[in-house]
């Protein structure tokens, strides 16, 4: 197990170009099914997860040959089934449940689970993917699902899902007749799957809004031109974080700066200057940082995936801000770390108020999910002395080349690889994702 050491308390200052979206990796491999042929892939993102998906699919018989533009195969498909040991692994497993039903008429995914932010249900997975005429039986905790023919469908989501939405628009493009997906979710990585889809020769239309509309298609095929992922506003809001945190200035190449409105005004009310030009965003602070509160929603409303992040701002805010978290019912976990880092944080159901502190002061944390280690991460950078993040496959999951990336912007971080020392963690740090 390794672990980060992090020396903080140093404004950061600099440039971080951008990786490609996991968030749009993930769906775009799991699409490739769809289209039997060789793909070509550019921008794709070298993390764990994308890894986890890679095996994934060579295990149902599409190899890849990872390099600048990756390239996979999937003319032979040999099994149609998502073993638990990868999906245990990572949830996102489930998106292969819709390339299958359409591709083979059976798919056969071992349930998520729950993991550290919540139960993480599928419910509206299958209920849209039934509407189209998938019949499901839960087994040994797996969903076997089965399909004569897929017909198009008037499929409404109780809530917007992102993996949801993303696995019934994989399957109506091939379903006979028109589906329009209704409650859909707005992210820019269901945008890209549908552009991704188009390239393949889908007929979708309204991606980015409430309601989405599918042609279903014979067939479809793998274009000719290497499709490019769209750029990690995830990633890149994460870095402009440790430059407000820390009193800097960071400037990430390579985004949509469109993709990352609603976190820029959270940091433009909380004291940072913000400047987007062309591709480039940069978030600046040299002010007290002022107290804000956040509501996290569905796009376009402020991301859950940031919300970690900005509590980690706003625990040296001037002020008490108010923390809402509306899409996970356990997405507070990085709150007990902040507090071992010197922060006032009071939570109420899925209210966190945070109570500004002077500094915070380093200590060593646990990590437990992805976004929570990144807030960690950025408390660290913040912190006056030197704290040790543990449970770092956590971050490799989401975050690629993030010690370089932050070492190249003047961050004092170094990983440790607790084994090759023969140092054993204490067993009692018992990982909780
Ligand atoms: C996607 O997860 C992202 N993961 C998450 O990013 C992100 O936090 C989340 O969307 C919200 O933006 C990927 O895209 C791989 P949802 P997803 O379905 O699709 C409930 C990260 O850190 N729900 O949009 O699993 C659900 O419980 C990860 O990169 C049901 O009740 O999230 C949640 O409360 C973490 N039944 C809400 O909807 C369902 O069938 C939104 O979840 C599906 C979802």
């Amino acid at each position: 197990m390794d672990k980060l050491l992090v020396e903080g308390g140093r404004p950061l200052e600099g440039t971080v170009r951008v990786s490609g979206a996991k968030n749009a990796a993930l769906p775009l491999l799991a699409a490739t099914l769809l289209a039997p042929g060789e793909h070509r892939l550019a921008n794709l993102p070298a993390l764990q997860d994308v890894e986890t998906m890679l095996s994934l699919l060579g295990r149902l018989g599409c190899p890849s040959l990872v390099g600048p533009t990756l390239r996979i195969e999937t003319s032979r498909l040999f099994f149609c089934e998502a073993p638990f040991d990868l999906v245990r692994r990572m949830r996102a497993s489930v998106l292969v449940l819709g390339p299958l039903l359409a591709r083979c008429g059976e798919a056969h995914v071992s349930l998520p689970g729950g993991c550290a932010i919540g139960v993480r249900p599928i419910d509206q997975h299958l209920k849209g993917l039934e509407a189209l005429g998938c019949r499901f039986e839960l087994e040994g905790g797996t969903v076997h699902g089965r399909t004569d023919r897929l017909r198009g469908a008037e499929i409404a989501f109780d809530m917007p899902t992102v993996t949801g939405t993303e696995n019934v628009l994989m399957a109506a493009v091939l379903a006979e007749g028109d589906t329009i997906v209704r409650n859909a979710a707005m992210e820019p990585e269901v945008a890209d799957l549908a552009r991704f889809l188009r390239s393949l020769g889908a007929v979708i239309e309204g991606e980015g809004t409430p309601e989405i509309r599918v042609r279903g298609v014979p067939g479809l095929a793998p274009s000719v031109q290497p499709y490019r992922i769209l750029p990690d506003r995830i990633e890149a809001g994460t870095y402009l974080v440790a430059g407000a945190i820390t009193g800097g200035s960071v400037t990430c190449t390579g985004t949509r700066p469109g993709d990352l409105a609603a976190l820029l005004d959270v940091l433009s009310r909380a004291g940072c200057e913000v400047h987007t030009h062309g591709d480039a965003v940069t978030v600046a602070r040299q002010g007290p940082i002022r107290p804000v509160d956040v509501v996290t929603a569905p796009h376009p409303g402020f991301p859950t995936d940031m919300q970690a992040q900005v509590m980690a701002l706003l625990t040296l805010a001037e002020g008490s801000s108010h923390v809402t978290e509306t899409i996970f019912e356990n997405r507070f976990m990085h709150v007990a770390e902040l507090l071992r880092l010197g922060a006032s944080i009071h939570v109420h159901g899925n209210q966190a108020i945070v109570t500004g502190v002077e500094r915070l002061k380093g200590a060593a944390v646990v990590a437990t999910d992805l976004r929570a280690s990144a807030g960690l991460v950025l408390a660290a950078l913040s912190a006056e002395g030197t704290s040790e993040i543990l449970h770092l496959d956590h971050l490799d999951r989401g975050y690629e080349a993030l010690v370089p990336k932050l070492q190249g912007i003047g961050a004092r971080v170094f990983r440790l690889d607790l084994e090759d020392r023969g140092i054993r963690p204490p067993t009692d740090v018992v990982a909780t994702a």
